[in-house]
């Protein structure tokens, strides 16, 4: 553990800009980034905390094809979505940059070019998958594959997300283009590779010899990498969106995405500072990544293999990666729009970002994944931030104002219950200072909240409100006590819940929130006048959580379908057996809802053959009034079945939209009814 630091570093992770930031994010990345940072600005160490949107990549350029818009338009829609979401959250980042900048193209070139003229990389031509009909080599996500290990049918080239292997794309059976959906060809293209394989000594040193104090799912990736042995791996790819390879001979190839990606904390260093140097080459300089645990490798073996080439960089000191959130017991998914939007968590719950911070901290998937539910959050906000927190600041500054016209009054002998209560400050506040120095987030902020539990009781068990009668000496110290514990929970609450702490701050008109101010029994000197009282933190709601879980049942509800209309075909048939169903255009000419029934409608339908009645479910969606004279397909030969006390003879034929909805098959151009369809 480097204690002999100057100054911090901090990176956190490059959200892709291909879609918004949730909850995973902000749990695995942003929300503990953020609180470090936090903390030792508040110790006033010298320390920047950089990020940026991570641009390039082969998910992004197939959402780009998949909307029918450029990859920049893409990028540019979620760079600007994800800057004002973070800001508005108070992930107080000192410069949120982007890749497809020119400083970053820049940056990241010079390094490519700096590691080839040492003659670092290894060249190799191998076979790799082109679709001959999109005229492009697949690379990675591009291709779309059943995995050798799970048989999840929709695996991709470089990974398969069922089961979390890490593949290529030659691994998979039956690949296809996610281009075109063709079975791809193999053919020859020249790479160039970094030699990690040369690199294995020294990161089994570097790391399962000097770097024991990593965490354990850190430590335990690195060491299951370095036991299979490091292999060369190639860093650049055949696309045309990205930091082209800046050599000759190299037309059609860009730098891959996780070769550019974190040299964008180089540039945004550079964006940031004109002093970018001594934060990246400077042993003096602690750098530390926080990361999500898909991202281990890259940053503890791929990047610092490429920062030690370059030579002059120094390498990361420690990379406090989390685990993943879940969402209501199920993986959080982009493409599966199960997740709570940052963006959407703002709108829906204006001024609470602190309640997210919270949960997100309480619940922080530090060494194993963890479950984020609405109950969940709902239960922290109103038990612990407005039951605990909230109820011991709100009645120390309402009894204040009542009983001292909002001066802090003198503090008179103690007893032994009030120097317990004081005593617990300078603990707790270590507490919290080990625990975020050690990336003990959780921790941390239980040891911030077992401090307003202190106030809470002590406040709970003295009474003021009823020795006010009889011993105003005693409120009197009573309420200095309590005062001075709120004071320190200014201070201390800042790293964790910065827009509660500056509210608390200004109720209790505090002139210094530096952290060295807290830990003291006296920071609010007596005769100080505070404000008047505002609440910190309100109750939620059971309609407010419901909506939300409503949200996501909706979700739920639209994946199920959208998988169901993927569901692979039934068994063949011959084609005698479909010979036999007679299919024939109809038209309604009456209808009306049957009574007592929710979802059935009483159909009279024009075969051409005769007019025929038709018991359908469809009522949900339609009224009677609006489909008479709808032409529908009718299957009129399946044999007649009573529904509800009516003979219903024949079918209509519905189609089921993303949404649930029927819809009505109908044939496109005006046909004689009684057609038949074949
Ligand atoms: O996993 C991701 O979201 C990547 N975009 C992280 C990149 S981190 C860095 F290297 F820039
Ligand atoms: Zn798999």
């Amino acid at each position: 553990m480097q204690t002999n630091y100057k100054r911090t570093l901090i990176t956190s992770a490059l959200p892709y800009a291909n879609g918004p930031i949730h909850i995973g994010h902000l749990a695995g990345v942003y929300v503990p980034s953020d609180i470090f940072t936090r903390y030792l600005r508040l110790k006033g160490e010298e320390v920047i905390h950089v990020c940026g949107s991570d641009e390039h990549g082969v998910p992004i350029t197939l959402k780009a094809k998949k909307e029918g818009v450029t990859p920049q338009e893409v990028v540019d829609r979620y760079h600007e979505l994800n800057k004002k979401a973070f800001a508005d959250f108070g992930i107080a980042f000192d410069i949120y940059s982007r890749t497809s900048n020119r400083v970053h193209y820049e940056t990241a070139s010079e390094f490519f070019k700096t590691l080839y003229d040492k003659n670092i990389f290894e060249e190799y031509t191998t076979e790799q998958f082109f679709d001959p009909q999109a005229n492009q080599f697949l690379a990675d996500r591009y291709i779309t594959g059943t995995c050798p290990h799970c048989g999840n049918e929709r695996a991709y080239g470089d990974q398969c997300e069922a089961c979390g292997t890490s593949l290529n794309a030659t691994d998979l059976i039956n690949p296809k283009s996610a281009i075109t959906g063709n079975t791809p060809q193999l053919k020859e293209t020249k790479h160039w590779y970094l030699p990690l394989n040369k690199d294995e000594n020294f990161f089994k040193e570097w790391i399962l010899e000097n770097h024991k104090e990593w965490k354990t799912n850190v430590y335990g990736q690195c060491k299951s990498w370095l036991d299979l042995g490091l292999q060369p791996r190639a860093v650049s790819r055949d696309l045309d969106w990205g930091v082209p390879v800046p050599v000759q001979g190299a037309e059609g190839k860009v730098l891959y995405v996780w070769f550019d990606a974190p040299i964008g904390y180089i540039s945004a260093t550079k964006e940031l500072t004109p002093d970018w140097q001594k934060f990246w080459k400077d042993k003096e300089t602690r750098l530390l990544h926080f990361i999500g645990k898909d991202n281990i490798v890259f940053h503890c073996i791929i990047f610092p293999a490429m920062l030690k080439a370059e030579g002059s960089y120094i390498l990361p000191e420690n990379i406090p990666a989390n685990e993943f959130l879940n969402l209501e017991n199920d993986k959080i998914s982009t493409s599966r729009n199960w997740a709570v939007w940052l963006h959407e968590y703002l709108e829906d719950f204006p001024n609470k970002q602190d309640v997210l911070r919270y949960v997100l901290t309480a619940n922080a998937p530090e060494t194993k994944d963890n479950d984020f539910t609405w109950k969940d959050f709902q239960t922290r906000n109103n038990s612990e931030l407005v039951g605990v927190y909230g109820n011991f600041i709100n009645r120390t500054v309402v009894l204040t104002q009542k009983y001292f016209e909002g001066k802090v009054p003198e503090l008179g002998e103690l007893n032994a219950q009030d120097n317990e209560a004081l005593a617990e400050i300078a603990k707790l506040k270590t507490e919290i200072e080990r625990n975020i120095e050690t990336f003990h987030f959780r921790e941390a902020l239980k040891s911030f909240m077992a401090l307003a539990r202190v106030g809470n009781k002590y406040l709970a068990e003295t009474e003021p409100w009823k020795l006010i009668k009889t011993d105003e000496n005693k409120v009197k110290t009573i309420l200095n006590v309590c005062l001075q514990i709120s004071a320190n929970l200014a201070i201390l609450s800042e790293p964790f819940l910065p827009f509660s702490a500056k509210k608390l701050q200004e109720m209790l008109i505090l002139q210094n929130s530096d952290w060295k101010n807290s830990g003291k029994t006296d920071i609010l000197p007596v005769g100080h006048k505070i404000s008047e009282p505002q609440l910190l933190f309100a109750k939620i709601e059971d309609s407010e959580v419901e909506a939300q879980v409503n949200k996501l049942l909706e979700t739920k509800k639209i994946n199920e379908l959208q998988t169901n209309t993927a569901l692979k075909a039934k068994e063949n048939i011959q084609f005698d057996d479909f010979q036999k169903l007679d299919i024939r255009t109809g038209k309604i000419i009456e209808a009306q809802k049957l009574p007592k029934t929710k979802k059935l409608l009483k159909l009279l339908i024009d075969t051409g053959i005769d007019k025929r009645t038709v018991v359908s479910g469809i009522a949900e969606y339609y009224k009677p009034e609006d489909i008479i004279g709808q032409e529908v397909s009718i299957l009129v030969n399946l044999a007649p079945r009573n529904i509800k006390g009516i003979d219903s003879q024949g079918m209509i034929l519905m189609a089921q939209n993303a949404d649930g909805e029927l819809v009505f098959v109908s044939p496109q151009k005006s046909v004689q009814t009684g057609s038949v369809i074949s």
